[in-house]
């Protein structure tokens, strides 16, 4: 089997190959990435001479490029990571997130189209989606995300993520093209790019820097680790039903001051630090405009369906990421170089 992994060298889709090149040895697996600031093929060093693997620099966004690649690798499945995919930046500059999320999708999509025409079978283009095409959650309620809550996008990113879900299924009713979706909540682990709240907190601390919270921290996540999204995309890929939709999820709700209190104190003890000594970082900063306020993920019909749940605890799984970045300095130094810096300094110095 020739599976096409897009964005493996971002912070999920890394792991996502990972799993997959040394799970499977049979297959062979092309990672596809335009290595943006947010890709690294240092988070590959394991797997890069790995037989069954190949790495392709490319841009999804290159209609010509997409449809060559197809011809020339004739891929059994697509597993869709690539993507612009931090918030803030969606803000900024939100025709890049139209470009590479919705024309970037759109032009998998075809090439899958004109080079699976003859035959289906045994075929599948996979989309890793996100939660926040379902819109926000109020504070308080016990009201979760299911597979069923219609699309209500509010960011410039979430509306490109949805806007390629739709295109998916499109494909799908229009084209018969054997399509799958999962939509999961905010993933946390090593490798994760050092501008998403959490790496970027516990880089802040270690340096003594200072944490800005949006608004007034009651912000809420449901925080998944990246390495049981990466199973569930394995599950997923291989026995998810055609044309379905799984919501993917840590059931798992934090606050982002509660959150960032329990990174403060982790981080201090991990750092032999007086506990207590990095809340004094905390500084309440201006909110980001549109800020979702919670989302939540009923992850049900995964567990139910394809026995899929996450299999670790989050305080186990938040202190194994502080220990990874503490003693990853040289790739944090590697990824906030060069052109990432000046946007990182002028964002957070
Ligand atoms: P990331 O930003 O860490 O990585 C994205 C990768 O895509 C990078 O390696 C980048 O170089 C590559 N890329 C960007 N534009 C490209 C282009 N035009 N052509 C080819 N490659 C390109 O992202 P991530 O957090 O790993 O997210 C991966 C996917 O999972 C995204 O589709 C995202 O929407 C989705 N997702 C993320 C989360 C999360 O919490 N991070 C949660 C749910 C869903
Ligand atoms: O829900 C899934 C989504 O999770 C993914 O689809 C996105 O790609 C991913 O970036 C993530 O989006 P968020 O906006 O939730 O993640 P971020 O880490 O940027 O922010 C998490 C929360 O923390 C959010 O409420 C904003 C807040 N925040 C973030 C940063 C960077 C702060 O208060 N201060 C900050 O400096």
């Amino acid at each position: 089997m020739k599976i096409l992994i897009t964005g493996g060298a971002g912070f999920i889709g890394s792991h996502v190959v990972r799993l997959f090149v040394n799970k499977y040895p049979n297959y062979q697996i092309i990672n596809l990435d335009k290595l943006t600031y947010a890709g690294n093929l240092n988070n590959l060093k394991d797997v890069e001479t790995a037989s069954n693997y190949t790495f392709i620099k490319g841009d999804i966004v290159d209609t010509d490029f997409v449809m060559e690649l197809f011809a020339l690798h004739k891929f059994d499945g697509v597993i869709h990571l690539a993507a612009e995919t931090h918030v803030d930046r969606s803000i900024t500059d939100p025709l890049n997130f139209l470009k590479t999320n919705v024309l970037g999708t759109f032009n998998l999509l075809h090439a899958a189209k004109i080079h699976w025409a003859d035959s289906t079978e045994g075929k599948r283009f996979y989309h890793v989606s996100t939660d926040e095409v379902y819109g926000a959650l109020r504070l308080g309620e016990e009201t979760y995300f299911t597979e069923e809550t219609p699309y209500d996008p509010r960011s410039p990113y979430s509306a490109a993520k949805a806007s390629s879900d739709h295109f998916v299924r499109a494909y799908q009713h229009t084209y018969e093209l054997p399509i799958v979706i999962s939509n999961c909540s905010n993933n946390y682990g090593s490798y994760q790019f050092p501008e998403k709240l959490i790496p970027l907190f516990i880089n802040n601390i270690k340096q003594e820097k200072s944490l800005p919270v949006y608004g007034d921290g009651l912000y809420t996540r449901d925080w998944l680790w990246v390495q049981d999204h990466a199973e569930a995309i394995d599950i997923v890929f291989h026995k998810g039903k055609d044309s379905e939709t799984y919501n993917i999820g840590g059931h798992n709700e934090w606050t982002n001051i509660d959150l960032v209190n329990l990174m403060c104190d982790m981080v201090d003890e991990e750092l032999g630090r007086e506990v207590g000594s990095a809340r004094k970082l905390i500084t309440y900063v201006k909110d980001r405009p549109g800020h979702d306020r919670r989302y939540a993920i009923d992850a049900s019909k995964i567990e139910r369906e394809l026995g899929w749940k996450p299999s670790i605890d989050f305080e186990t799984g938040l202190r194994k990421t502080i220990k990874w970045y503490l003693s990853n300095q040289d790739w944090l130094d590697n990824v906030t170089s060069g052109e990432y810096k000046d946007y990182y300094e002028k964002q957070y110095s």
